[in-house]
């Protein structure tokens, strides 16, 4: 099979694949999804078998109206309503309940509860409508690997596995979404991403902040913050701020291999870097940063004498939670040490 690529006004092809039971990857403002008819459970473990997915780690179901929720949720409390209405279409994926039996096993990974993500992005809620079902998306990378945030990238991991893939050019936020579930008494963010606690606080008052505390034997919340993830092949540093980039300089000298060097614009400027650095602008501020994060790793993975990858770290709050959540697990929580350079 050869992965097709739908432009913008093959909405309707893609559709009928979907509702063929195939796999087509497609738009959102964070990432581009892996997409299945979420009520074909065939074609929902085809997701797994294409990602390369544990079984345990349930997919999201998109949406495009708060009605297909109610079809599949068995209830929708006042602050969710509150908060679909303020933060959706957008990055906000809200945990409910499962009608029972209204969606199979495979699509919950055996919890009693389900995700549920309305996406800004018009050609999606399109494929959505067209389609006529919500449609499961886990970001459309091989698992384990940064999440695409291009077609180009859905394509280097999924080219023959997938019918086709939507192309609607790089997203905009390019972290995922925040994931909150609401299944408890108090409202818990499992996910950093775009909207932030202070955005969420805004609209329901106090949540819990408890995303990734998951220890290797505990049972996660959030199944898929327990594995590797992000992981270029090169290891990744974080280079913490205030760290003097001139140090960091000093070290990519003294490797042995090329060294991939991610930082905003203004540090890559003002550097003297040595020949065997390999530079990725992160741009200005921590919106570029978190847009480019994973297009800069991946394209790492595509340059073999990269063995080392070092990347500039932002302030952790606000966007800048969710960008230093996705570089703290591509880099296993390692840091640059300045402490090291001779
Ligand atoms: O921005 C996004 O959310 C992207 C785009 C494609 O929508 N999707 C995405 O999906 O990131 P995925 O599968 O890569 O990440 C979903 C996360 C996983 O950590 C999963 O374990 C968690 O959400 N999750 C899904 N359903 C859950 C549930 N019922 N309870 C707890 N965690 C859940
Ligand atoms: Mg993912």
């Amino acid at each position: 099979m050869n992965t097709k690529i739908y432009q913008l006004n093959q909405i309707d092809e893609a559709a009928a694949a979907i509702q063929r039971g195939e796999l087509v990857a497609f738009p959102t403002e964070t990432v581009y999804g892996l997409g299945a008819d979420a009520t074909n459970e065939p074609a929902v473990k085809n997701v797994y078998l294409a990602k390369g997915r544990p079984s345990d780690n349930p997919l999201i179901v998109h949406v495009n109206s708060v009605a297909m929720v109610e079809k599949y949720a068995a209830e929708i409390p006042a602050n969710a309503r509150k908060l679909m209405a303020a933060f959706w279409p957008g990055s906000l994926t809200i945990i409910l309940k499962i009608k029972k039996g209204a969606l199979s096993k495979t699509v919950t990974g055996g919890l009693s509860t389900v995700a549920f993500r309305f996406p800004d992005n018009q050609p999606t809620l399109d494929l959505i409508g067209k389609a006529g079902v919500p449609i499961v998306g886990p970001s459309a990378n091989t698992s384990g690997k940064p999440s695409p945030t291009t077609a180009q990238h859905v394509y280097h991991d999924l080219n023959g596995k997938i019918t086709g893939i939507l192309d609607d050019g790089p997203t905009r936020v390019g972290v995922e979404s925040t994931v909150l579930d609401m299944s408890t008494a108090t409202p818990v963010i499992l996910r950093p991403g775009a909207v932030t606690k202070q955005d969420i606080e805004g609209v329901i008052g106090s949540i819990d902040l408890n995303h990734h505390k998951v220890g290797k034997n505990e049972t996660p919340k959030a199944p898929g913050m327990k594995y590797k993830h992000y992981a270029p092949s090169a290891q990744v540093y974080i280079v913490d701020e205030g760290t003097d980039w001139a140090k960091v300089a000093k070290w990519v000298a003294q490797q042995p291999f090329d060294v991939g060097v991610m930082a905003e614009e203004r540090i890559l400027q003002q550097l003297t870097l040595p020949m065997n650095a390999v530079q990725f602008s992160l741009g200005t501020g921590v919106e570029d940063a978190s847009a480019r994060l994973f297009d800069g790793l991946r394209g790492f993975d595509d340059q073999p004498n990269v063995k080392a990858i070092v990347t500039e770290a932002f302030t952790a709050k606000n966007l800048g939670r969710a960008y230093m959540n996705r570089l703290n697990k591509s880099a296993g929580g390692v840091h640059f040490d300045p402490a090291q350079v001779k």
